[in-house]
């Protein structure tokens, strides 16, 4: 489509003049994203520069493909657009880093892990190695070695580069401190990268790192053609070294920098969008900035507070199946959360109910490593013949005595071949599997692996946010459990559940289920943002007067996810059924919604065959409960006297008759 027909005034503007430094900035669904997708495609239509003569950076590779996709469309040409670490890399291999040649191995995420944790053995390192990878992505990304100093972590990271140099290898952070060294160090490069590079366009910049700033400095130095786009209320990435600042104070580094504002949103309703900015005033590390809508005035904002997160994840679920029979796609709906294990509970809803989901940025909770350790031994407790599950239950023995285990050949009996081993933890190996199947309940059989392996203890060394995940996926897993043996306490009833809800879902159109962090940029018709409690937002561990910011912007970024209608969830209990009463986000208040002055019933307790009292009628009998296209919930109830009536609970003045 051409740009005059899709683009506002302001949003014009911007492509006016291609030429020199530039900075938009503005609210969620304003634009940004679609202006410098159409920024892009204008410098190659008018040909001021080749497609390998660009570059655009997006956060993510997802976001990347999406934004070449559109260019193509408009152009014709495929243009380079690539996440900043992809971009370093071709420059590497271009210009090789010092000790280097161009034919390096890129280390990922894991194998950066099992290296640094195979190092913090051998150095003897008292340090869990989430803890040391966490601390060098901070070190390298804010450029400042004094973190390294003060965690004594100097010499661990100069053997730790030695030794990928001599293996070849470079890991992620290193693609930038390698590609800054490069162009730092060796004027040729720089050169070259800055006479090439005509154009830098960056999407999320609030979330873009101090070396990762310093790159693109140094690029835009050549031909001083740089459009950055972002919003620093949605800056959430501050635990990996991003820095807001950065944004705030760009103009100290570019005096000729020409600021735009992008104002009128296209994504939300009114209401989504007053409740948005709401919420963003009560930071202080912001500068405020106009952000409305014209479109209509959309649905009431509902928050809902449900018994138990069973509760809350039957409510998404039955509300998403009647919407689709009313016509509407699995995908216009999206449902996040502040954190992985609460996905759990909404994947065995979903495929309990056949609903076709997609977790997105990661694996489902029962993919985890973590949980799939402990799983090994529910396998194999079920069929000693489970290979898998066995070699994954010794390996996790090994873990636990500091050992490494490569997999038990056997050609007959696994338990027989285990009882030979020469080492001693595998020999218990049968007699913990013996004991797992004699148990006739689910969760003394977890209580039993976590005493017999020491599992949970052995995580819970790992201080690092990564660690702490981990610690609070395996403890969660016992509530899976308890709720599951409500139902059943068959073993293999629950290993079913577990591989039912765990099948990756091949369907196109799906309901997704995501982090915060990973919806950034996204949108959904309706949104629910569940289990919006005050210990999970802001974050219990993230309590400190900077860190209740970045939380209150993951808040914003999650609800202005929402096209048309949002959802706010939260279960009033922790555990199933029983378990302290937790208080909803005191995020929700700051929305400033009408609701507020009218709180809602708890509707979960309302169901058919219930009596309820209405302050007219009297009491009645409950003969149906329904969703309304609105996602209302109606109540058919017949009142002696009165007759039957249909109610809807957001306005009918009706309490629950308990
Ligand atoms: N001028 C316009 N007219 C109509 N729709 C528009 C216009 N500009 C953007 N949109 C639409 O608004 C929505 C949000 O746009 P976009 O994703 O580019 O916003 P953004 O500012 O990048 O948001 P975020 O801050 O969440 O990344 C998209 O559906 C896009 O197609
Ligand atoms: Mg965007």
């Amino acid at each position: 489509m051409k740009e005059e027909d899709v683009l506002n005034p302001e949003q014009k503007k911007v492509l006016e003049n291609t030429e020199g430094v530039k900075m938009v900035v503005s609210g969620p669904g304003t634009g940004k994203t679609t202006t410098v997708t159409y920024f892009l495609s204008r410098i190659i239509k008018r040909e001021k520069a080749l497609p390998e003569e660009i570059l655009a950076v997006t956060f993510t590779n997802k976001a990347a493909e999406e934004m070449k996709k559109r260019v193509e469309e408009m152009t014709g040409e495929r243009p380079h657009v690539s996440t900043i670490h992809y971009f370093a890399a071709r420059i590497l291999r271009e210009f090789p880093a010092r000790g280097y040649s161009s034919d390096f191995y890129i280390v990922d995420d894991k194998e950066q892990f099992r290296l640094i944790a195979r190092m913090s053995r051998e150095l003897k390192l008292d340090k869990h190695p989430n803890e040391v990878m966490e601390k060098l992505t901070l070190a390298r990304n804010l450029r400042d070695r004094n973190i390294l100093l003060r965690e004594g972590l100097e010499g661990f990271y100069h053997q730790y580069l030695a030794y990928l140099r001599e293996q070849r290898s470079i890991d992620f952070d290193g693609l930038l401190t390698w590609c800054l060294d490069t162009l730092e160090k060796k004027p040729a490069a720089l050169r070259s990268c800055q006479a090439r590079f005509k154009y830098l366009l960056i999407d999320e910049f609030q979330d873009i790192s101090p070396l990762q700033y310093v790159i693109i400095r140094l690029l835009a130095q050549g031909w001083g053609n740089l459009i950055c786009v972002g919003d620093f209320d949605q800056g959430i990435y501050s635990f990996r070294g991003a820095d807001i600042n950065i944004m705030l104070n760009l103009k100290k580094d570019f005096p000729r920098l020409t600021t735009y504002y992008l104002e009128r949103n296209y994504r939300s309703t009114q209401k989504i969008v007053r409740a948005a900015n709401h919420l963003i005033r009560h930071n202080t590390r912001r500068e405020d900035k106009p952000h409305w809508t014209e479109r209509k005035e959309g649905e009431e904002i509902k928050i809902k507070s449900f018994q138990d997160a069973r509760k809350e994840a039957d409510f998404i679920s039955s509300f998403i199946k009647s919407e689709v029979q009313r016509g509407k796609s699995y995908s216009d709906f999206g449902v996040i959360y502040r954190v992985n294990t609460l996905s759990q509970i909404l994947e065995s809803t979903f495929s309990g109910e056949s609903i076709p989901y997609l977790v997105m940025g990661g694996p489902g909770y029962f993919q985890r490593a973590e949980v799939q350790d402990v799983l090994s031994f529910f396998k194999l407790a079920a069929d000693h013949r489970d290979a898998n599950a066995f070699n994954r239950a010794a390996l996790v023995l090994a873990r636990m005595q500091g050992s490494s285990f490569r997999s038990l050949k056997a050609n007959g009996d696994l338990m027989e071949a285990a009882r030979k081993a020469k080492e001693s933890y595998i020999r218990q190996l049968p007699g913990i599997v013996q004991d797992l199947s004699s148990r006739s309940s689910l969760l003394e059989i977890y209580r039993l692996v976590l005493h017999y392996t020491g599992y949970l203890n052995f995580l819970k060394k790992d201080k690092s946010s990564a660690g702490e995940k981990k610690v609070d996926h395996v403890e969660y897993l016992e509530e899976v459990i308890s709720g599951f043996s409500q139902k059943s306490n068959c073993l293999g009833d629950f290993l079913d559940f577990v591989e039912k809800t765990g099948a990756a879902s091949p369907y196109h159109d799906s309901v997704k289920l995501l982090t915060i962090h990973s919806a950034k940029g996204l949108e959904f018709n309706t949104v629910f943002l569940a289990g919006a409690t005050e210990n999970m937002l802001p974050h219990y561990r993230n309590q400190s007067p900077e860190e209740v910011e970045e939380e209150r912007r993951l808040f914003y970024v999650a609800v202005t996810r929402a096209q048309n209608r949002l959802f706010i969830t939260c279960p009033k209990v922790k555990k199933q059924g029983k378990g302290s009463r937790q208080l909803s986000s005191p995020f929700i208040k700051e929305l400033g919604l009408e609701s507020d002055r009218n709180p809602s019933k708890d509707e979960t307790s309302i169901r058919r065959g219930g009596m309820v009292y209405h302050q007219q009628f009297g009491k009645g009998e409950v003969l149906e409960v329904e969703n309304n296209h609105r996602g209302e919930k109606e109540i058919k109830v017949t009142f002696p006297g009165s007759g039957v009536k249909k109610l809807n609970l957001e306005y009918a003045p009706v309490e629950t008759d308990q």
